[in-house]
């Protein structure tokens, strides 16, 4: 198999700086989610995919007590820091390593120092879960090299806990899940209640376009938390009239529109957002089972609109780029993907219409906001693992 042009560069980096070979070389991707969004943390469904884009991480076993990690992405910049204590945060890519140390130390383990070497090509703040990505191929390799018995899905929730309270970013259970258990060639529904996960193959002959819009999301993190405090003030308020609602997963529609008359009318259109959108997984999953792309792609547009004016968490450019997208004959449907504000739209298109579709987007982009979208086809693929 040819080897992958990062796994080589993290291993020949490695071995130049430390002076001998890695003892493992560990992939861990990104992801986009194919619908699903603003679930998570509702307790609903979600239906990501693990993609080509991935954290690489060659490592080995260090000298105590220091961790060294080189970030070649970042200029080389290096970071040490003691694996006995919990190490301080100081903002920056090292704070996630540093997050999973802490989680690992919370959790009564002691990691061993290493030497690292990092690099990824799942493109930073655009919605592909970069930073679950890092979590995931430090948290891998900590526990592979000490022998650890954590199982995948503990090393999500593990990395989940990382991010929530080292890193300080609220974030559901999503991005670190599927980082770790995602499966080539299918997409998985994940219950982020019960945990339980469900593959789906993704069907032959259609393919995954990521756009681009290559605007950043800057407002991310404050509207992320203002968007989960609306979700729990509707959850609040419908317990006084359904004590057993625990989550805006327990509640319908029909019992939104009945006892939700008196909240703020922000706060209504942010649950009537969560709850369609987890009857969209629920029916995308069936589409996707019967081979239905067509229902599959419009409950993706359906899906787009509902975040654009319910939950206000898309942006003009994201908008353009499904609005562009669907003009396309043979594309099924398109949608924003990730937690929005910028970011990356995805869309589910035939496989021979793809240069068709890349041409249209990047004209019809270019032509408005006079930039030009990165627009290409990735491939569902394996969470974490050691790669030889
Ligand atoms: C971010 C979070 C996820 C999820 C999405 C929105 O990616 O990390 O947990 O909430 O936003 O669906």
């Amino acid at each position: 198999m040819v080897k992958h042009a990062l796994h080589k560069k993290v291993k020949q980096s490695y071995t130049a700086r430390f002076q001998q070979p890695p003892q493992l070389v560990v992939r861990a991707p990104g992801r986009v989610n194919l619908i699903g969004e603003h679930t998570d943390y509702n307790d609903g469904f979600v239906l990501p995919v693990a993609v080509d884009q991935a954290a690489w991480l060659a490592v080995g076993v260090a000298e105590p007590p220091l961790t060294t990690v080189r970030a070649l992405d970042i200029k080389n910049d290096e970071v040490i820091f003691s694996t006995i204590e919990v190490p301080s945060s100081v903002g920056g890519w090292a704070d996630y390593p540093k997050a999973v140390l802490w989680a690992l130390l919370e959790r009564g383990l002691q990691p061993s120092p290493i030497n690292a070497v990092l690099a990824s090509d799942v493109p930073v703040g655009a919605g592909m879960s970069s930073s679950a990505a890092i979590e995931l191929a430090f948290a891998f390799a900590w526990v592979t090299l000490g022998q650890f018995d954590i199982s995948l899905p503990d090393l999500a929730l593990l990395c989940q806990k990382a991010e929530n309270q080292y890193v300080g970013v609220n974030c559901g259970i999503m991005d670190q899940m599927i980082s770790a258990c995602g499966k080539a060639g299918h997409a998985m529904m994940l219950d982020s209640r019960s945990l339980e996960r469900r593959y789906f193959p993704m069907p032959e002959g259609v393919a995954i376009v990521v756009s681009d819009s290559m605007v950043r999301r800057s407002l991310a993190a404050s509207e992320y938390n203002v968007r989960r405090a609306q979700c729990e003030q509707a959850v609040g308020h419908l317990q006084a009239y359904l004590p057993e609602v625990k989550a805006l997963r327990d509640v319908s529609l029909r019992q939104l529109k009945q006892f939700g008359r008196d909240l703020p009318e922000v706060v209504f259109r942010r649950a009537r957002h969560v709850i369609a959108e987890n009857d969209r997984v629920v029916k995308f999953a069936h589409a996707l089972y019967g081979g239905d792309i067509a229902a599959a792609g419009a409950l993706m547009v359906e899906g787009h609109r509902s975040l654009r004016d319910d939950y206000e968490v898309s942006a003009p450019e994201l908008d353009a780029l499904v609005e562009a997208a669907v003009e396309v004959p043979g594309c099924y449907g398109a949608r924003l993907t990730g937690a929005g504000f910028g970011g990356c739209t995805i869309a589910l298109v035939a496989e021979a219409a793809v240069p068709e579709f890349k041409a249209h987007i990047v004209t019809a982009y270019n032509e408005r906001f006079g930039k030009q979208p990165a627009v290409y086809v990735t491939h569902p693929a394996d969470g974490v693992a050691a790669i030889q």
